[in-house]
């Protein structure tokens, strides 16, 4: 016994994570690897909130789209728990596998659910990159939730074909992630207002808003060594469709949804995301320029995010975030053609 109370004894259906090495409590199936930016910050630059419901948004919409839930699900790159108290209070599950590349964040996450009385009997906690999912036995997960995780993986199309293979019949992958159309037309306006020398900026801000610009240019170039950065991709549907597709899943997009829409909204129409505000807030908290430069530079940038925001009236475009749900089939055909079997007799559905 070298970890805490509740942390030796794997729960039902879990003894395959016993084959791994564990140091307090923590299951060892991937290296540790920290995180670029210390990950004792992360809630103050990111203002994460305890009150924060994408825990219990990822569990409706699971419900929505039917997953099976009689498996564990599996987080990868919780961070500091903004889904996974949530998500550990609201899943149905018989347990939870809490993961994240970092030791430190997985730290966090397990004290704050400690300070706060949490019971812990169906969780376990372990360090995990995207790269070793293949480590992880097949169909032994119902559910894989990601928070803002799948654009730090490099091969986003090797990796989803590992996470379907850990997938259960009926089970499903569900990520929020930033999508190319929205972030490029960010970057496009703020290499506009870097260029103006007129628009009242200090020389300071038209940098960052140059910064931002080169930034997202960067983001989305698939033509770069990005295996040393943190931040790598930007998403398109069409792309993902095809990926999800080659891996025998369906794909369902939700675009400009956050998984705490489904807090409180399980069906019907979406909320609108209003494209000056979200401009304006991710020069504020995702480039940490602080609110004064943030509000400076979005004055200057309004009249052409509100001609975007106008010229995608009555659409949902353009695609800043979005949700991708990708599921399994109850009978996988795919799996069935890959493993030579034959199909069980009876009629085709
Ligand atoms: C932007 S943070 C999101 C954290 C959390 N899900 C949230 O919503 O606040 C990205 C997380 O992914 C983790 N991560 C980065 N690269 C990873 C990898 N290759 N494999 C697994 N996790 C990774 C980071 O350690 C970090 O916790």
């Amino acid at each position: 016994m070298n970890g805490p109370a509740g942390f030796e004894k794997a729960p039902d259906g879990a003894a395959w994570l016993d084959g791994f090495p564990a140091k307090d409590g923590v299951t060892l199936i991937s290296e540790n690897r920290p995180f670029q930016h210390n990950e004792a910050d992360y809630d103050s630059q990111y203002y994460n909130q305890d009150s924060n419901e994408s825990g219990t948004g990822i569990v409706n919409l699971l419900r929505q789209v039917k997953c099976d839930f009689r498996g564990p699900i599996l987080e990868l790159g919780c961070g500091t728990g903004v889904a996974t108290l949530g998500l550990c209070k609201a899943a149905e599950s018989p347990w939870l596998l809490i993961t994240d590349a970092s030791t430190a964040f997985i730290e966090i996450v397990r004290k704050k659910m400690m300070h706060r009385g949490m019971d812990l009997g169906r969780v376990r906690f372990a360090v995990l990159s995207d790269a070793d999912l293949d480590r992880l036995p097949p169909q032994s997960v119902s559910a894989i939730v990601l928070r803002s995780v799948v654009h730090h993986f490099l091969d986003v199309p090797g990796w989803i074909r590992s996470a379907a293979r850990l997938l259960r019949p009926g089970g499903a992958i569900v990520c929020e992630e930033p999508c190319a159309s929205g972030y490029l037309n960010m970057g496009l306006i703020a290499q506009a207002v870097a260029e103006n020398e007129a628009n009242g900026l200090w020389a300071e801000q038209r940098a960052q808003a140059r910064l931002l610009a080169d930034t997202m240019k960067a983001y989305n170039r698939r033509d770069m060594d990005k295996s040393q950065w943190e931040d790598k991709h930007l998403f398109r549907p069409e792309e993902m469709a095809e990926w999800t597709d080659a891996a025998g899943l369906h794909l369902t997009f939700i675009p400009n949804a956050a998984f705490e829409t489904f807090a409180t909204r399980h069906e019907g129409e979406l909320p609108k995301t209003d494209f000056p505000e979200f401009f304006r807030n991710y020069l504020h908290y995702c480039m940490n320029f602080g609110p004064e430069s943030a509000a400076r530079i979005a004055q200057a940038a309004l009249p052409l995010c509100r001609w975007v925001a106008e010229a995608c009236a009555g659409t949902r475009e353009p695609h800043l975030m979005g949700i991708f749900v990708m599921r399994k089939p109850q009978e996988s055909v795919f799996e069935r053609k890959r493993s030579g079997a034959q199909a069980p007799p009876g009629p085709s559905h």
